[in-house]
């Protein structure tokens, strides 16, 4: 009988998945440590969300085995799961949006929270009030859910999901399967500690495809690649081009942004796009200029209003005041159709909500705009319109059995890829508005999105630009706008060449 310390909490030995058409799980292994924080890396449609769903009962393996502190294990269902001590953050947000945030939190493992079949809600409230405090989190549990941001839903999730040390003796394993995706640097913050914290009673298993900061947060690294673990790597001491290189099974170059060097013309070009004093219920006086060619980054904290002025210039969120127009022509923000048919594309940073259409096959997703676009011109032809699905299929490499797939059946990533594929095939865009266009895309799909935003500019397409992280913003701008409580507060030049630093940005966003 080995020493307590030396049972691994969690193992996996030669799981086996297979989707029509795909091999998703092919012979995959797996041990988490107790007390450590495991990070799962791999490119986009590697397999990680598969075997993590294995692992709460929600996918069934063809083959392999399931260990949890020495005892094979088969898990069913999220409760069995759950009564083994793995609870998991999903992906996929899986909160009941017409409840509040304490009911959803409690929801499943309500303890004192019923008492005779009776929900007691000052109980209910309090428990979730105690997970909420733990994580920081100042979230009001009596919200409704669907009233939260994306980023609270997500601080909601796990707070749920750390209810589950209440349910077991034993360590539990918390998956957190891209938590930071959604979430801005504060709350990233946020996240770690208590992801650090957790490592004292439990094991944590993480995936992310910021890989600077599986490194940071992790203790260990596992890689999958095409459903076959490839190694495992200590993150002390390691580089996030070592750990590429294990994704890709070759040499990658790391330089994100490279090659996306603006095409300068001599003189100034007129705005494109021209904001004068537009304002909202979430941002006021706002003043924009994005001149054809150029990539403007507007940065801002969690609340800054940087969202909402690129709904607002779909047309998509109700203004108040302003005048905007696009090739000095008034732009109608009533709504999104008008938006669409002036030439604006816009990228949410909720795709799975706004952006496609789950049953719907990709190349339909794909597609969608240019059917409904008023400058579609003839109906597309289906073999030609085929043929172009395939080349963005290969350009984005969009892992997916056919272009003929339901969407829902892509791993995340490659679902992100079609939905951004939709506004570059459009092709009649004047200004693209891109809300975190490289949200949960591997690296390889990331380089080849910051190619694709500058061919898109040289050829004359004006972008606005919110990215996921300072770098990308300042790697990818012409110029930046910093944005606090809804106002401009800043504006950073940004040429190639004489680059602000993340610090200089920081300093002016507090
Ligand atoms: N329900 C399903 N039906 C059919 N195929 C599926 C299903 N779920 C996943 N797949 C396929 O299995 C493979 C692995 O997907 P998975 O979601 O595990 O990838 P991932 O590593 O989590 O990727 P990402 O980083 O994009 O989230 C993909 O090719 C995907 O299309
Ligand atoms: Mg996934």
């Amino acid at each position: 009988m080995p020493a307590p310390g030396s049972v691994p909490a969690l193992e996996v030995r030669g799981l086996v998945k297979h989707y029509p058409g795909v091999k998703a799980l092919d012979g995959v292994d797996l041990v988490v440590r107790q007390h450590e924080v495991l990070g799962l890396a791999g490119e986009n449609g590697a397999g990680k969300s598969t075997l993590l769903k294995a692992l709460v009962g929600l996918v069934k393996p063809d083959a392999g085995e399931i260990w949890v502190r020495g005892e094979k294990v088969r898990l069913r269902s999220v409760v069995e799961a759950a009564d083994h001590g793995i609870g998991m953050v999903f992906q996929e947000q899986s909160l009941v949006p017409n409840l509040t945030a304490a009911e959803n939190i409690v929801l499943g493992s309500e303890g004192p929270g019923v008492r005779r079949g009776i929900y007691r809600w000052d109980t209910m409230r309090k428990l979730a009030q105690e997970q909420l405090d733990k994580i920081g989190s100042h979230i009001d549990p009596l919200a409704r859910t669907d009233t939260l941001s994306f980023a609270d839903r997500q601080m909601v999730e796990i707070a749920k999901v750390l209810r589950i040390e209440q349910r077991t003796q034993h360590p539990p394993v918390i998956i957190l399967d891209e938590p930071t995706s959604v979430l801005e640097s504060k709350e990233i913050e946020t996240l770690f500690t208590q992801v650090r914290r957790l490592r004292e009673f439990a094991s944590v298993v993480f995936v992310s495809h910021r890989l600077d900061e599986v490194l940071d947060v992790c203790d260990r690294v596992s890689v999958l690649r095409g459903g076959q673990s490839v190694g495992e790597v200590p993150t002390a001491g390691a580089l996030p081009a070592e750990l590429h290189r294990m994704m890709i099974g070759s040499t990658g170059s790391d330089d994100h942004y490279h090659d996306t060097a603006a095409v300068r013309t001599e003189e100034p070009l007129p705005p494109m796009l021209s904001v004068r004093g537009m304002s909202s219920s979430t941002f006021r006086d706002v003043d924009l200029d994005v001149r054809a060619g150029e990539i403007v980054g507007i940065v801002g904290v969690h609340g800054s209003g940087r969202e909402d002025v690129c709904r607002a210039l779909f047309g998509a969120e109700p203004i108040s005041a302003g005048e905007v127009t696009l090739d000095g022509r008034k732009l109608d923000l009533s709504s999104t159709r008008a938006a669409c048919a002036a030439g604006i594309g816009y990228v949410p940073a909720e795709r799975k909500i706004e952006g496609m259409v789950g049953p719907m096959s990709v190349a339909e997703n794909m597609t969608l705009t240019k059917q409904k676009s008023r400058c579609a011109g003839p109906i597309v032809v289906p073999s030609k319109q085929a043929s172009l699905v395939d080349r963005w299929i290969e350009r984005l490499s969009i892992r997916t059995p056919h272009r003929g797939t339901a969407i829902q059946r892509l791993s995340g990533g490659n679902q992100q890829k079609v939905v951004l594929a939709r506004w570059l095939v459009a092709g009649d865009i004047r200004l693209l508005l891109l809300d975190h266009p490289t949200r949960g895309l591997d690296i390889g799909a990331r380089s080849e999105v910051y190619r694709l935003m500058r061919e898109l500019a040289n050829s004359g397409v004006a972008t606005v630009l919110l990215a996921d992280s300072l770098e990308e913003a300042i790697g990818m701008s012409d110029r930046i706008l910093v944005m606090s409580d809804g106002r401009v507060t800043k504006e950073v030049a940004c040429p190639s060449g004489s680059k602000p630093t993340p610090l200089d940005l920081v300093k002016e966003m507090v």
